[in-house]
């Protein structure tokens, strides 16, 4: 669906659906033919006065406006950017159910100055965008089209700031990069393998972004053992996808790391057969990353700054060829690992790409994004992603820049007891702690990881309770979420 704004007021506009959205107490002239309706409404006690609550109206006699939801956006001092998405998805998907070919969103004054103007429209199309999102299955039926083609904003008053237009454009740009992030992830593992996943990659180069892909006989030769382990078990060789976005009077360079295992299986530590599906989802911190460069070589997001994107992608497998618990595999920065766990194989995967990211690039910081660890999920639920790093600052900005976003970090500790239980016994460390005597699963992967940063401020996001739902959100369905593609946007948009 295509959501964009224009100025003037609805009164006169023709549509499907004219969704009012107000504030609790905010009164608002809505158009004569509805007079009678919400009349009626009004005298039956059914006119909403909370947040989501909604009402549908009817026009008596001739009318532009085929019908009119009162959608209550609550108490004006809570109407945060992820209260105006979730309300932008509920309007976009009522007109959706009730067969509309376009509607119109209309807001209230009181609405569009709770928030940032820029941020407002940023909401309200990423929720309209990211709620009518829908992944095309692969099938021998053609797929059903959206009955609704396209959204506009417009405000009661008439009047819409330029900056909320500015974010109305740059939000639904941003959304498409986010549904291209939910596409690829939701693939099965055979749809999706390294060099699919390569060849993706090398579809968003063009003038603003290079890609160049690593074979298996690079990562040899750059002493990537630690990547190539993983990568034994399965017959689809592994890529090392770099993208690299440099644009003029470029001084900083920022790099992106995420985890692109396009299917984990566990290894030879092989993982129960229930649900073992869902690790198609074990590359969504790659996705997020190709998100990102999506949106830079569209133009959706842009900076000052050169941007490093690098995914090592590998499958995760058994096989008589495959690395064994107890294996002492050696990283590209010289450091053996014990291969406790062959389960534990993104920090491998990560570890020689973020020696490789600190050697090439030289990057001033470095986020990281991975569903590393089952445990986040113990930890936080599907509602926030992990921030674990080795710098307050730089920790600080991306958990802001998720928190405007809507895809909500939340930090966790990492302290010397924490990299103490990651030492080997017969290497420099081990792929796992103690488990169950050590507990705190998703803050050893991060420790594990800060060993291959070489002091460069770091954060890595445990992505893995928020990639794919557990319950669907207004703005998401079923499926990938595309977490991570907005928080790095607005991270690297706001980087000084
Ligand atoms: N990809 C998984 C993490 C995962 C598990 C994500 C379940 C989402 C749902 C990762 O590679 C893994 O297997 N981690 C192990 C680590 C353990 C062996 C220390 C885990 O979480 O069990
Ligand atoms: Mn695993
Ligand atoms: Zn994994």
């Amino acid at each position: 669906m295509r959501f964009s704004s224009k100025a003037g007021a609805p009164n006169s506009a023709k549509t499907d659906l004219l969704v009012v959205l107000f504030a609790k107490g905010e009164k608002l002239a809505l158009p004569k033919a509805f007079d009678a309706a919400h009349k009626a409404a009004k005298a039956a006690g059914d006119l909403p006065a909370e947040y989501r609550k909604s009402c549908l109206l009817y026009p008596a006699g001739k009318a532009t406006q085929r019908r009119l939801l009162l959608l209550c956006a609550g108490d004006k001092k809570r109407l945060d950017p992820e209260r105006l998405r979730r309300l932008s998805a509920m309007a976009c998907k009522r007109a959706e159910a009730l067969g509309a070919a376009d509607y119109i969103l209309c807001t209230g004054d009181a609405v569009l100055a709770a928030c940032d103007e820029r941020l407002t429209g940023v909401a309200l199309a990423e929720g309209a965008v990211l709620g009518s999102y829908k992944y095309q299955i692969p099938s021998h039926k053609k797929a059903e089209p959206a009955k609704c083609k396209s959204g506009v904003l417009m405000s009661v008053s008439g009047k819409l700031a330029k900056a909320c237009t500015d974010g109305v454009r740059s939000g639904a740009k941003r959304a498409v990069s986010v549904s291209f992030t939910r596409d690829l992830c939701n693939k099965g593992g055979n749809l999706l393998t390294p060099a699919i996943m390569a060849r993706e990659a090398r579809k968003l180069g063009n003038a603003k972004v290079k890609v160049k892909i690593l074979e298996e006989k690079d990562m040899a030769r750059l002493k990537m053992g630690a990547l190539l382990g993983v990568s034994r078990g399965s017959a689809e060789p592994a890529k090392l996808i770099c993208m690299d976005y440099n644009p003029k009077g470029s001084k900083k360079t920022l790099c992106v790391v995420g985890k692109g295992l396009t299917f984990d299986a566990g290894g030879i530590s092989l993982k129960p057969g229930g649900g073992m599906d869902e690790m198609r989802y074990d590359m969504c911190g790659g996705g997020a990353v190709m998100g990102l460069f999506h949106a830079l070589s569209t133009g959706a997001t842009k900076s000052k700054h050169r941007i490093v994107g690098i995914i090592p992608a590998s499958e995760n497998l058994p096989d008589g060829k495959a690395q064994k618990p107890g294996d002492i595999v050696t990283a590209m920065n010289g450091m053996t690992i014990d291969v406790l766990n062959t389960d534990a194989e993104g920090r491998l995967i990560l570890a020689d790409a973020l020696c490789y990211a600190v050697k090439t690039y030289k990057p001033s910081a470095i986020v990281d994004l991975a569903t590393l660890t089952g445990a986040v999920i113990v930890a936080l639920g599907h509602e926030a992603s992990a921030a674990i790093g080795n710098n307050q600052k730089l920790i600080d900005a991306v958990v802001a820049a998720g928190e405007v976003a809507g895809d909500r970090l939340w930090q966790l500790p990492l302290w010397d007891v924490h990299r103490r239980q990651m030492k080997g016994r017969y290497s420099d460390l081990r792929n796992i702690n103690s488990g169950k005597m050590d507990g705190g699963g998703s803050i050893s992967g991060g420790a594990f990881l800060e060993n291959f940063v070489d002091g460069t401020p770091w954060v890595h996001l445990d992505i893995a309770g928020s990639a794919w739902n557990a319950k669907a959100k207004d703005y998401y369905t079923s499926g990938s979420t595309g977490v991570g593609v907005r928080a790095l946007c607005d991270w690297i948009e706001g980087r000084k």
